[in-house]
């Protein structure tokens, strides 16, 4: 795979005016979403609510890719068609999650590791085939008393380098994601320095894998307080503390950054992605890969009833598209 066609994928991923939604939900977190409606968590629910998502009517407006789990990137259609054919066939790249989820990481208490290295230039092969362009990796950095440590992020920018490189190799474009948790009291000058560190030891890390820039897109996190801090931050000042870490951290050459919404509002996700891209003079693309912030409105009205609320849920999914598809321009309103 040349480096011309992951970096043609990567521009294609934060088009103008489009971002991605995430929709790679392990078994186990797809389960706690459902719970909280009220769905049995099934494989034909799973499947069916999937289809719901990804069929939404002129979904490409505003979205340029989907990321799937190991077990949607093998569903069809109720009409039988691969969901990565129709994406493809609806303007949509698919895109997989290919880490093992976290793990205790030892010798550092209270802190997590991402696994999933063993085998995977084989899996990727085979996601390769199945239709995937981008894989999806996510860290996890938890603030607390005394952490994160050093050991921790380094752990996880070389895994996540590691795991990059084998991207590219295999001709999928390394959406790398280490995720400041919001999880805490800390306060946002905390979550400024963690989230600097954590990007500053990421891209020294892909540097030393041999990674190509042009060809990666960085799922970031945004600086914000920890959800139980008491001075929460305004919509500006979040907007500003992160877009001048990113400024102080990521090379102008990365094709493009989105956010993951990591527990905010649907409205303060949208919001502080449209104050970041007001800000202007940018030196790439800031656009969004939500998860929550892309879906929990239209789960809860289908989760009302599955069959009858199927296209209202659709609508909801495309006017959170759409809101966020602005935001990516600054140009939404509110
Ligand atoms: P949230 O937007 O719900 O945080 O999910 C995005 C994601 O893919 C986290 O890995």
């Amino acid at each position: 795979m040349s480096i011309e066609q992951l970096a043609e994928t990567a521009q294609a991923m934060v088009a103008a005016g489009k971002g991605i939604i995430a929709i790679d939900e392990s078994t186990s977190t797809i389960a706690k979403r459902f719970a909280g409606v009220g769905i049995e968590n099934t494989e034909e629910n799973r499947r069916a609510y999937r289809e719901l998502l990804l069929t939404t009517p002129k979904l490409s407006d505003y979205i340029s890719g989907a990321i799937l789990f190991d077990e949607t990137i093998r569903q069809s259609t109720k009409d039988g068609v691969p969901f990565a054919k129709y994406m493809a066939a609806n303007g949509i790249i698919p895109g997989i999650k290919v880490d093992k989820g976290t793990h205790a990481l030892a010798g550092c208490q209270g802190e997590l590791v991402t696994e999933g290295l063993d085998g995977l230039r084989e899996r990727l092969k085979e996601y390769y085939a199945l239709g995937a362009r981008f894989a999806k990796w996510r860290a996890v950095i938890t603030i607390g008393d005394d952490i994160p440590s050093g050991t921790c992020i380094e752990a996880n920018a070389h895994a996540l380098a590691r795991y990059a490189a084998l991207c590219q190799e295999q001709g999928l474009v390394p959406m790398v994601e280490p995720e400041v948790l919001m999880d805490g009291s800390h306060d946002i000058e905390t979550c400024y320095e963690v989230t600097e560190a954590t990007l500053r030891s990421l891209f020294g890390a892909l540097y030393e894998q041999n990674v190509m820039l042009e060809g990666t897109i960085l799922k970031a996190s945004m600086v914000v307080p920890g959800k139980d801090c008491e001075e929460q931050a305004s919509v500006d000042e979040v907007a500003d503390a992160t877009v001048m870490c990113l400024k102080s951290t990521v090379p102008a050459i990365l094709p493009g950054i989105v956010f993951l919404s990591g527990g905010q509002s649907d409205e303060d996700a949208t919001a502080h992605l449209n104050a970041m891209n007001q800000l202007g003079n940018l030196p790439w693309p800031l656009s969004f890969s939500y998860g929550r912030a892309m879906q929990q409105a239209a789960l809860k009205l289908w989760s009302q009833d599955l069959k009858g609320n199927f296209a209202k849920a659709q609508s909801t999914v495309y006017a959170r598209a759409k809101d966020n598809g602005l935001a990516a321009l600054g140009k939404w309103e509110g």
